[in-house]
């Protein structure tokens, strides 16, 4: 089966064509074995634009999605080497984002699916993040354990099956992501500094500065960046206003290894609270070199499995938006000419 997906939650316009279902063996017969390919995967990005104002401006968001997506639908089509006579689904993130840049995704999925007689598949774009795992782990069967650490979500979710999700821990106010940029910003890194924070950090002293867990205390699964985020931003604060030099790699390293110990520390708890084995990351944040290693080391002295995605399907992609949609096809999920964007979900 062939999947045209399209991402337009935020700020990446993106369009994939991937193919899953069981190929035939060899000998002719077929297999039962979940094989998902990307053919494409087209993503402009509109950091470049964003980055003028130090954050995303959902207005431009909707405009630029709207100049691009043609021109990326064409592109995935023709790297794929197919045409929209080979599509059998077509499936579109619908659920959270910007609303306007939601409606352009939407809009464009519902008339194309209209036109083409083909069916739709909403997607919830927290979900899609997970899903971004099945392209290299295909093994990776719910019922799993999820940390989605992204720039607009930071939640721990126990997988019970491809289509159902339960949240069961949550950021109480900033995302991790946000918190990122946010100390990048006051450092004077430029938007979104996620990335280069990750660089900076490697380069500098962990244990420089103690910051405050961002592990909300007591018998839960939550998380509160925006107390960590307030300390580090006072710390440089206070740094500047006593003339005194501080090194960004160790605030870096400083702030990251507090980011990684507090996400450890409630992964553990919900490790133990589901007796799950399977534990997979998912999100922009789940680029981070710092806390894939610390994560991997963890499920190795545990004895997990741990998957997470390659880097360049961490990020917004339509690709991860396919291999969600696949399974909720397959889950018997459709949407009319009603589907609208939902920006909370
Ligand atoms: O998942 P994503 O592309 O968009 C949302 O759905 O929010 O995540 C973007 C976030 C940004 O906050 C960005 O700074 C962060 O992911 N990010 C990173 C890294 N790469 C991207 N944060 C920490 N370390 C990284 N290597
Ligand atoms: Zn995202």
């Amino acid at each position: 089966m062939l999947i045209l997906s399209f991402e337009s939650s935020c700020d990446e316009t993106s369009a994939a064509v991937c193919e899953f279902g069981s190929p035939a063996a060899a000998d002719g017969t077929s297999t039962t074995a979940f094989v998902p390919r990307i053919r494409s995967n087209i993503i402009a990005s509109q950091i470049e634009t964003h980055r003028l104002y130090g954050g995303v401006v959902p207005e431009i968001a909707s405009r630029a999605h709207c100049d691009a997506i043609c021109k990326i639908t064409e592109e995935a089509l023709e790297v794929a080497g197919v045409g929209l006579g080979d599509i059998d689904t077509v499936a579109v993130t619908n659920t959270p984002g910007l609303v306007g840049a939601l409606l352009v995704g939407v809009s464009f999925a519902k008339s194309l699916a209209y036109s083409r007689g083909l069916p739709l598949v909403p997607v919830n774009h927290i979900r899609g993040h997970v899903a971004a795992n099945y392209y290299d782990h295909p093994d990776l069967v719910p019922p799993y354990l999820a940390l989605v650490a992204s720039g607009g979500h930071t939640s721990l979710i126990h997988v019970h099956s491809y289509t159902d999700f339960e949240t069961i821990g949550r950021t109480r106010d900033d995302a991790i992501g946000e918190a990122f940029d946010k100390v990048g910003r006051v450092m004077g890194l430029p938007y979104p500094g996620g990335a280069e924070m990750d660089r900076l950090a490697s380069l500098g002293n962990p244990d420089a500065v103690k910051f405050p867990s961002a592990a909300v205390v007591g018998d839960n699964l939550d998380f509160s960046f925006s107390g960590l985020k307030t300390a580090v931003i006072n710390h440089l604060h206070n740094c500047e206003q006593k003339n005194e030099e501080y090194r960004r790699e160790d605030i870096a390293a400083s702030f990251t290894k507090t980011v990684v110990s507090s996400v450890l520390k409630k992964l553990d708890m919900a490790v133990k609270l589901t007796g799950l084995h399977d534990i997979a990351i998912a999100g922009g944040v789940a680029a981070n070199s710092h806390l894939r290693a610390a994560l991997s080391a963890y499920c190795e002295r545990q004895g997990l499995r741990f998957c997470m995605p390659p880097l360049k399907l961490c990020g917004d992609n339509a690709a991860m938006i396919a291999a969600q949609g696949y399974h909720e096809y397959l889950a018997g999920v459709r949407a009319d000419s009603s589907l609208n964007a939902i920006p909370n979900d």
